[in-house]
């Protein structure tokens, strides 16, 4: 098959808000590959987070040369498959990691994209590509919070703080796969989307301080693990968590999120998780932070639950290439009960 030179991309030309910075181009070189990598001609991308509030808007021109390309989920068809244990044609998902994004300018919102292939894996076949998309990414970043931050057991008794996250999402369907007692956080509206996943209770955020509602009420059973996967600067949650995470329970956090540049939070953040004595009054439980590690042993997991059925994918939404801009316009109202997803090849399903 005769591959082309030149591809249609979303590109970033600075640094800032999407709105101001991205572009689509249809002339930029198709990737050319390094060892390892495979070529693919991508069906649909889903968006994170972390492209929009850090790499777009935080990176320095110093360290990421623009323009680049950005974005992380994609799934796609091997096109090159260069003497990897892939075959041009199989359909596959995966994630291209920040790392690889920031230091070589790889990017899944275009229409070709040069992947590890330690980063992808084929894709089961009751997934379609626009819902595979948004899997890899949240759904490792759940999966090894749970095992390898938390070391999640069987039967164990987990708050998920932001059921209706991506991360969230597939927190709630993992830990319900090992037969854990989930009970999960969102506003009222998300309340059935939040139990449709395997909640089995549900807390309104809305209706007062949330760790003041947990700590009136706490569990018979304390929880052994609370996931954090808004994104709060605020520690009430953890400062207050020996009221309702027992004594050794874990307290993991997807990464506190500032809104600007606010010393001051990050300072008594840092105070109260990682300074204060526990005989001055810090708190008695272990905080930690989770970052996702793209790890091929665990996308094959993901994959296999997939495939399993115990993980469902999570689509909020669906934009077609050229309207990239209303994904981001999607993601950034902090509103999304799932991915939202790029559809690249309009075509795909
Ligand atoms: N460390 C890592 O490796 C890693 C990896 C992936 C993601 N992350 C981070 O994890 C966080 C979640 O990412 P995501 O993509 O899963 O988010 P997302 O899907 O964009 O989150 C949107 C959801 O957040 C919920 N939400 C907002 N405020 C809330 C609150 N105070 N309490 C409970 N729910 C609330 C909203 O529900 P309502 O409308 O009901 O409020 C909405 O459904 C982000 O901060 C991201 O940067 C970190």
């Amino acid at each position: 098959m005769s591959l082309p030179q030149i591809q249609k991309a979303w590109r970033a030309t600075a640094k800032g808000e999407p709105s101001k910075v991205l572009r689509l181009d249809d002339n930029v070189p198709v990737p050319k590959l390094n060892r390892g990598e495979v070529l693919i001609k991508v069906q649909a991308a889903a968006l994170n987070p972390v492209a929009y509030k850090v790499i777009m808007k935080l990176i320095p021109n110093f360290i990421l040369k623009k323009p680049y390309i950005p974005e992380h989920d994609l799934a796609g068809i091997v096109v090159d498959a260069n003497d990897t244990e892939f075959q041009d044609g199989d359909e596959v998902f995966g994630f291209i990691p920040v790392s690889a994004a920031v230091k070589e300018r790889k990017g899944a919102l275009a229409q070709y994209a040069s992947i590890s292939a330690s980063h992808i894996v084929r894709r089961p076949v009751n997934v379609t590509p626009t819902q595979a998309a948004g899997i890899p990414l949240a759904a490792m970043t759940a999966y090894q919070a749970l095992f390898d931050v938390a070391h999640l057991k069987p039967e164990q008794h987990v708050f998920i703080n932001g059921g209706s996250t991506a991360v969230g999402g597939f927190a709630i369907q993992i830990a319900k796969s090992i037969g854990c007692k989930v009970v999960a956080s969102a506003s009222g509206k998300n309340e059935s989307y939040v139990r449709s996943l395997g909640a089995d209770e549900f807390v309104d955020y809305t209706t007062g301080p949330l760790h003041a509602t947990l700590a009136a009420n706490p569990p018979s059973q304390k929880y052994h693990v609370f996931l954090e996967t808004v994104g709060l600067l605020e520690t009430s949650l953890y400062t207050s968590s020996e009221a309702y995470l027992a004594p050794g329970g874990i307290f993991v956090s997807t990464g506190p999120q500032p809104k600007g540049f606010d010393i001051a939070g990050l300072s008594r953040l840092a105070w109260k998780i990682f300074l204060q004595p526990r005989w001055l009054g810090g708190t008695k439980r272990t905080w930690k932070l989770i970052q996702v590690d793209n790890k091929h042993e665990d996308l094959v997991k993901v994959a296999e639950q997939v495939a399993d059925g115990k993980i469902k994918p999570l689509v909020d939404s669906v934009y077609n290439f050229d309207d990239a801009l209303k994904a981001y316009e999607r993601i950034m109202t902090g509103r999304a009960t799932g991915k939202v997803v790029v559809k690249v090849d309009l075509e795909t399903e």
